[in-house]
């Protein structure tokens, strides 16, 4: 008896060695057990009402942080737009983290920067990053004011930003305007294509956000899931598979937001209308 519980304690001791590796492992990488829910829109601009319900219903889903893939205004330099801006979203600033990536209509006077409050680690307010839990999020500046190619600080930084990341979060999240792969008006956007998309796809992004066309498209080029969100209330645009999409691509022109559940090593990802039906549900996980 003596020798069966000495030998079960042994065992026992050998597991909970083996559980302590894991776990030493599993610190490396991040805190798998600490969930986060995020939400994700973009394109608000002068769409008022839409964005109104929106908001609404963003806060009633209680994210720690919401991101916006860009242009939250018409015009950047229009003081009378950010007032509205204000009395649409500021009880949700006071609530929730707001991180903001700029786009084109943002651009202009000093609105964009003032409204932006939210915490970053790294970069400045064009270019950012962040750590929440077991999660990495990366705003880059890719609008049609700024340079991102491979000589520029800001490319410099992003590569040291997510070399960083590699080795202390399990995901890492990036969310910027123009979007690389897209169905809408703007359409595909060749230049971020050649200059960005290599880059997600060595470091292994769980997801890129956009925004700039005003629809929902969900695609998955290299095995990085690309979504366009834009369509927070600037008028919706039409989708054109024709202009490149590929099989099992998801499409909708609909004024929707995103929520992302990450738990663990898992992305649950809903994609929500704006009358509260759902346009699909997906997973990505860690390797
Ligand atoms: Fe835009």
């Amino acid at each position: 008896m003596r020798r069966l519980i000495s030998r079960r304690t042994l065992l026992c001791g050998a597991a909970a060695v083996a559980a302590a590796a894991a776990g030493a492992h599993t610190m490396a990488v991040g805190k798998p057990d600490s969930g986060l829910k995020f939400a994700v829109y973009g394109d608000c601009r002068d769409g008022h009402e839409v964005h109104r319900k929106l908001v609404a219903a963003m806060l009633a889903q209680k994210p720690t942080l919401i991101l916006q893939t860009g242009d939250l205004v018409h015009r950047g330099n229009d003081d009378a737009a950010w007032k509205t801006y204000d009395d649409i979203t500021g009880d949700m600033r006071k609530k929730v983290l707001l991180y903001p990536s700029r786009g084109n209509h943002d651009f202009g006077g000093t609105g964009y920067a003032e409204r932006f409050t939210a915490p970053f680690t790294s970069g400045n307010k064009d270019y950012y990053s962040f750590t929440k839990g077991n999660c990495h999020f990366i705003a880059v500046d890719v609008d049609e004011h700024a340079e991102f190619g491979p000589e520029t600080e800001q490319y410099k930084w992003l590569i040291k930003d997510l070399e960083a990341a590699k080795k202390s979060s399990a995901h890492t999240f990036v969310y910027f305007h123009l979007a690389p792969y897209s169905i809408g008006s703007h359409g595909m956007n060749p230049e971020v294509q050649k200059t960005l998309c290599p880059v997600f796809a060595k470091y292994g992004v769980r997801i890129v956000f956009t925004g700039h066309d005003h629809n929902y498209y969900h695609t998955t080029r290299d095995g990085v899931p690309y979504i366009v969100t834009g369509g927070g209330g600037a008028p919706l645009y039409d989708t054109h598979p024709d202009k490149g999409a590929i099989d099992g691509d998801k499409y909708e022109k609909v004024n929707h937001y995103l929520v992302v559940d990450v738990k663990g090593k898992d992305v649950h990802v809903q994609a929500i209308r704006i009358d509260g039906t759902v346009i699909e549900k997906f997973t990505v996980s860690a390797k």
